[in-house]
């Protein structure tokens, strides 16, 4: 049976419309190919976007070549490794420009399984924003060294605790969003270059008031290639999430005043 055969008829989300996944890509020859037939033969209805930051390993080229083969399959080149949220950023903005009702992100390596996309798609049509997460029940990491559960644990605590989000997993990069809530976050004013752009981005829709909501994942540490985590990306994320911490303080302590103000005035 051909992809074309499977089509429509079998769509197990079409009520969500049209679905993107967004697969960002630095150095990621050895995982590329298979992820994309992972996601292509999970749910046939659903298109990929690889987004690479011309990676000098030719991840790029390879991409250009599966989708030669798959209309499904698409590549947006960038000229240089500028972060995963600016790769994410110029991807939303294509998915948008190419009228996708649904964005999922997805790392290449494996560690986010195609195969439990289902749950985040399922878990969206009662939700504006689907988190993938490790850290509620039924949520698990498989080969992770302590040192990296340890950083990801306690960086979601002092997230939580800092930002005031109800959230378990609030650095994961597994989700879904629609394209709704991304149009009503205002993408032009997202700094965030790391991986803190997760948490910029769930923050930024729980303020507005949207539907975000966590579903467990089993995320399996990559076999191939190595992790692009590294220092810079850690002390990017403690900075920005203290300062936005300490605005979010005195923000509400200025509406404190303000409405003690307002309530002294009119005679209370
Ligand atoms: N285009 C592009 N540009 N892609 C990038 C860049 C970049 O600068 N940096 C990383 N990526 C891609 C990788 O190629 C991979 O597909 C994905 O982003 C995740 O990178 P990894 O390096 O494998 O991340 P990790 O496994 O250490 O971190 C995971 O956990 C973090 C903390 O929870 C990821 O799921 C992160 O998204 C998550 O924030
Ligand atoms: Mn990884």
């Amino acid at each position: 049976m051909t992809l074309m055969e499977t089509g429509p008829e079998t769509a197990q989300f079409a009520d969500l419309g049209r679905i993107v996944v967004i697969i960002p890509t630095y150095n990621e020859r050895e995982n590329v190919e298979l992820i994309t037939h992972r996601v292509r033969a999970a749910l046939p209805e659903v298109d990929v976007l690889i987004a690479d930051d011309n990676s000098p390993d030719g991840t790029g080229a390879l991409a250009d070549r599966l989708a030669a083969r798959d209309p499904q399959v698409h590549v947006m080149h960038r000229l240089g490794k500028e972060g995963l949220g600016a790769a994410y950023l110029a991807g939303f903005q294509w998915a948008l420009e190419n009228g996708y009702d649904v964005v999922v992100e997805m790392d290449a390596d494996g560690s986010h399984k195609p195969e439990q996309l289902h749950r985040l798609l399922a878990a969206l049509r009662n939700a504006d924003l689907v988190l993938g997460s490790r850290w509620v029940d039924g949520g698990s990491v498989v080969n992770w060294p302590r040192s990296r559960e340890f950083l990801s644990r306690g960086g979601s605590f002092y997230t939580r605790m800092a930002l005031g989000v109800p959230i378990r997993d609030v650095t994961g990069g597994y989700r879904a969003f629609r394209s709704t809530t991304l149009r009503s976050i205002d993408l032009h004013s997202v700094g965030s270059a790391g991986y803190v752009f997760q948490v910029d981005l769930a923050n930024r829709a729980l303020k507005s008031g949207l539907r975000v909501v966590e579903v467990p994942i089993t995320f399996e540490e990559r076999e191939l290639g190595d992790s692009k985590m590294d220092n810079r990306i850690v002390r990017e994320a403690l900075w920005r999430v203290t300062v936005w911490g300490v605005d979010e303080r005195v923000e509400r302590m200025r509406r404190w005043r303000e409405s003690r103000r307002r309530r002294r005035g009119s005679g209370w």
